[in-house]
């Protein structure tokens, strides 16, 4: 794969660069992201769009010099994050729109897709001595007594993973789905609330929680019960910084 010149660089983790290409949007990771997890990312992607869900046209999986890539088409448009940074006083509307968004995506499923609960079993059991021994025990155990769904869950629905395209007309579409699984829509809200208490946002993250739950009908309580698994998981992708955050979530037996 090559990279036009003029490419502009869109954003930048520890592990990848993500480049606007003109035409196309290309993720390219670094080489100690295994090369499973980025035909993994692309595989969701595909999965998601037999399900029915709108996402950005997978265009190219390969190599850009020694390191893998993933180019999709540009959805010429704005995230909701950025609408929100636009004008904060589309808050409510906003929120209702992610909502909206995240429980259509969790009314559809593709039973092909990896399963959530042994995506977090997995990183529960790789936490190694993070945490002890009987923490794991009656995490794993929790984990074992929740619902066993099959719903599309994105596993990081968050504001800038929805791009609203500039044509208003066009529905929004959904990008970045490393994280995706089959499983309960209550543990996919888990994580995005996380992650927004993480960027630092507890208000929004707290308003969102209690609307979801409002129009999922489900109480506060049963998705913050999903907390400190949601939290393990979390720490075992390495999250350094917010280790002690983590911990203290994975902690707290009773949220209630
Ligand atoms: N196909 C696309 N069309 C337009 N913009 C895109 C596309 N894919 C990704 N982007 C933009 O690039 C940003 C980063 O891409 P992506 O979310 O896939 O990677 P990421 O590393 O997980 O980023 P983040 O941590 O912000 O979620 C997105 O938030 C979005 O603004
Ligand atoms: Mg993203």
């Amino acid at each position: 794969m090559k990279l036009s010149s003029d490419k502009v660089t869109l954003a930048e983790r520890h592990n990848k660069i993500v480049y606007d290409c003109g035409d196309t949007v290309v993720k390219v990771f670094n080489r100690a992201k295994p090369k499973a997890d980025i035909l993994n990312e692309a595989l969701n992607l595909a999965r998601a769009e037999q399900a029915g869900i709108r996402v950005p046209e997978l265009v190219e999986v390969g190599k850009v010099g020694v390191s893998w890539a993933i180019a999709t088409e540009k959805v010429n448009g704005k995230t909701l994050r950025q609408l929100l940074a636009e004008d904060p006083s589309q808050e409510d509307a906003i929120l209702d729109r992610l909502i909206t968004l995240e429980l259509d995506v969790h009314a559809h499923s593709n039973r092909l897709l990896n399963r959530q609960k042994d995506k977090l079993t997995r990183m529960i059991n790789g936490l190694g001595d993070t945490i002890d021994e009987a923490q794991r025990y009656e995490l794993l155990q929790a984990l074992d007594g929740m619902p066993n769904h099959t719903k599309l869950c994105h596993g990081d629905f968050v504001p800038s993973n929805i791009i609203v395209p500039d044509d208003n007309e066009a529905a929004p579409v959904i990008v970045d789905w490393a994280h995706a699984t089959q499983g309960n829509g209550a543990a996919d809200c888990a994580i995005t609330y996380l992650h927004l208490v993480l960027g630092g946002e507890q208000d929004f993250a707290d308003k969102y929680l209690r609307r979801y739950c409002e129009r999922q009908g489900c109480t506060v309580a049963y998705v913050q019960s999903w907390m400190p698994i949601i939290a393990a998981a979390e720490l075992e992708r390495g999250r350094v910084h917010e280790r002690d955050f983590l911990l203290s979530w994975i902690d707290v037996v009773d949220w209630s």
